[in-house]
C-alpha cells in the first residue's frame, strides 16, 4: 500500500513588506535581499491574524472536499506557540468543524516538526487506511529589526492530507536523520523574537544535510542521481543554492550550475514572495515544484531536505503520482499571492511593534485579515477566533 500526500494547500497574510523598501530603509543595495539572499518579498501577519488562523484558512480547501466527518487527526506544527498547554490545532479543530472524535496535538522541533509529523501521519495511515490523517504547520517569522535576520522574516501555513493511495505524492518509508544539540538559532519563553548566529546557523545546516545524506543511504539503496528535484527547507532562497552544491559535491556530480539550478528552481517561486515561514517553509516549496514545474512531473522523484535548528534534520523522498495536477490548488494559490497590499516602511514598523494585551482586559482587534478566520478578541487571557 502507499502512502503520502492527498492534498497540499497553503495559506499567507494578505500583506507584504517589498525587500526594496527595507534596503532603501537601510540605505542598503536592494540586491543584497533580491540577490544575495534570493528574497523579494516577506509576508507579515496582520493584528487579527496568528498561526491559528493562518493554519485554519490554509486546511479550509481540503476540509471542504473530504468533509468535516473524513479527519482521522490533526497533528498541527510550529514553533510559534500561542499558549504552553492548549495546542493550537484544538481552536482550528473547532473552525473547521471537524469531528470531536478526531485527536489533535501540537509538535515542536523548530522548522523540522512538520516533517516528524508527516512520518507519524504515515505511520498512522499504514496502520489504518481508510482514516486520513491533516498535518498542519503554520508560523510566523520574526527576528530583530536591524539585526541580519530582519529581512528574513515571513508567515504562513501550510496543510496536507496524509493518505492511503495518495494523489500527489507517495512518500518513500527510508529517512536519514542527523540530531545534534547546538545553539544556532532559538527563542526563549519569554521573547517573541528568536535568538540567532546566522553565519553558524548556516554552516550547521549544511553539516546536517551532509549527516543526513549519509545516513539516508545507509538505509536506502536510492542514490543521488535517482532524483530529479530536490526540496530544501527554505530560511531564505539561496540557503537551497547553497544547500543543492553542497550536495552536488558530496556525491562529485559533476553537474553544471545551471544542471543544479534546473533542479531547484521551481521550488523557489512561492518561498521568494513570503519569505521564512519556518515549519511551512519546506512544504511550501514543495507545492511550488508542484505547481510551477514547466515539465509534468509524473513518476518523478524528489528528495526533501527539512532542518530545524538545535538540531534535528531529516533527508527523505517522495515520488509524483499520475494525474496529480488535478488535486492542485495552482490558481487559488497564484491569486492569493497576486491579490496583496504592499505595506509602507511606516506600517510595517506599526505591524511589527503591535504586542498581544497581556493584562487580562478586553481587547477587540480590528478585522484586517481577508481569510475567513480570524481573531477578533483577546478577553481574560483568552483568545477568541471566528469565521468572517
Ligand atoms: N548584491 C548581491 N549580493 C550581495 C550584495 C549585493 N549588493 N551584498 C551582499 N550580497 C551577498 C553576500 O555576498 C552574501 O552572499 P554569500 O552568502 O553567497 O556569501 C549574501 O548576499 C548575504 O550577505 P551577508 O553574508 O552579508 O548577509 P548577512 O550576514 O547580513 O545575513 C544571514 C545573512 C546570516 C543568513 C541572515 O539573513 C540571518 O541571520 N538569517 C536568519 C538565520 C537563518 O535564516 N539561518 C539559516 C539556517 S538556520 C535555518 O534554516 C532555520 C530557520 O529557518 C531559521
Amino acid at each position: 500500500m502507499s502512502v503520502g500526500i492527498d492534498e497540499i494547500s497553503f495559506y499567507t497574510s494578505g500583506q507584504y513588506l517589498d525587500l526594496k523598501t527595507l534596503a532603501q530603509h537601510q540605505g542598503i543595495d536592494p540586491n543584497k535581499y533580491y540577490d544575495g539572499i534570493g528574497q523579494e518579498k516577506m509576508a507579515m501577519a496582520s493584528l487579527d491574524e496568528d498561526v491559528v488562523t493562518l493554519a485554519a484558512n490554509a486546511a479550509l480547501p481540503i476540509v471542504e472536499r473530504v468533509g468535516t466527518e473524513a479527519i482521522a487527526a490533526v497533528l498541527f506544527a510550529t514553533e510559534t506557540g500561542i499558549d504552553q498547554s492548549k495546542a493550537a490545532g484544538v481552536y482550528v479543530h473547532r473552525l473547521l468543524g471537524l469531528n470531536s472524535n478526531c485527536r489533535v496535538v501540537e509538535l515542536k522541533q523548530a522548522c523540522y516538526s512538520a516533517t516528524a509529523a508527516i512520518q507519524m501521519a504515515c505511520a498512522m495511515v499504514a496502520r489504518q487506511p481508510a482514516r486520513p490523517i491533516l498535518v498542519i504547520a503554520s508560523d510566523v517569522a520574526r527576528y530583530d529589526l536591524e539585526s541580519p535576520g530582519e529581512a528574513t522574516q515571513g508567515c504562513g501555513a501550510v496543510a496536507m492530507l496524509i493518505s492511503a493511495n495518495p494523489r500527489i505524492l507517495e512518500i518513500a518509508p527510508e529517512v536519514g536523520n542527523h540530531t545534534e544539540d547546538v545553539m544556532d538559532f532559538w527563542r526563549p519563553n519569554y521573547r517573541t523574537n528568536a535568538l540567532v548566529d546566522g553565519k553558524y546557523s548556516t554552516k550547521i545546516y549544511l553539516k546536517s544535510l551532509k549527516r543526513s545524506w549519509e545516513n539516508f543511504t545507509e538505509q536506502s539503496s536510492t542514490s543521488y542521481t535517482d532524483l530529479d528535484y530536490f526540496c530544501y527547507h527554505l530560511p531564505f532562497g539561496k540557503m537551497a543554492q547553497k544547500a543543492h552544491s553542497h550536495l552536488a559535491r558530496v556525491n562529485k556530480s559533476g553537474q553544471t550550475p545551471e544542471e543544479l539550478e534546473r533542479q531547484i528552481e521551481p521550488t523557489l517561486i512561492y518561498n521568494r514572495a513570503i519569505g521564512n515561514s519556518y515549519t511551512a517553509s519546506m512544504y511550501i516549496g514543495l507545492c511550488s515544484l508542484l505547481e510551477n514545474s514547466t515539465e509534468d512531473l509524473t513518476d518523478k522523484r524528489i528528495g526533501l531536505f527539512s532542518y530545524g535548528s538545535g538540531c534535528v534534520a531529516e533527508f527523505f523522498t517522495a515520488r509524483v503520482q499520475a494525474g496529480y495536477q488535478q488535486a492542485l490548488l495552482p490558481h487559488k494559490h497564484q491569486a492569493l499571492l497576486e491579490n496583496r497590499k504592499e505595506l509602507s516602511y511606516e506600517e510595517y514598523i506599526e505591524l511589527y511593534h503591535y504586542a498581544n494585551p497581556t493584562d487580562g482586559g478586553e481587547h477587540r482587534l480590528p478585522q484586517q485579515t481577508q481569510g475567513r478566520f480570524r481573531l477578533a478578541a483577546i478577553s481574560e487571557h483568552k483568545r477568541e477566533y471566528i469565521s468572517v
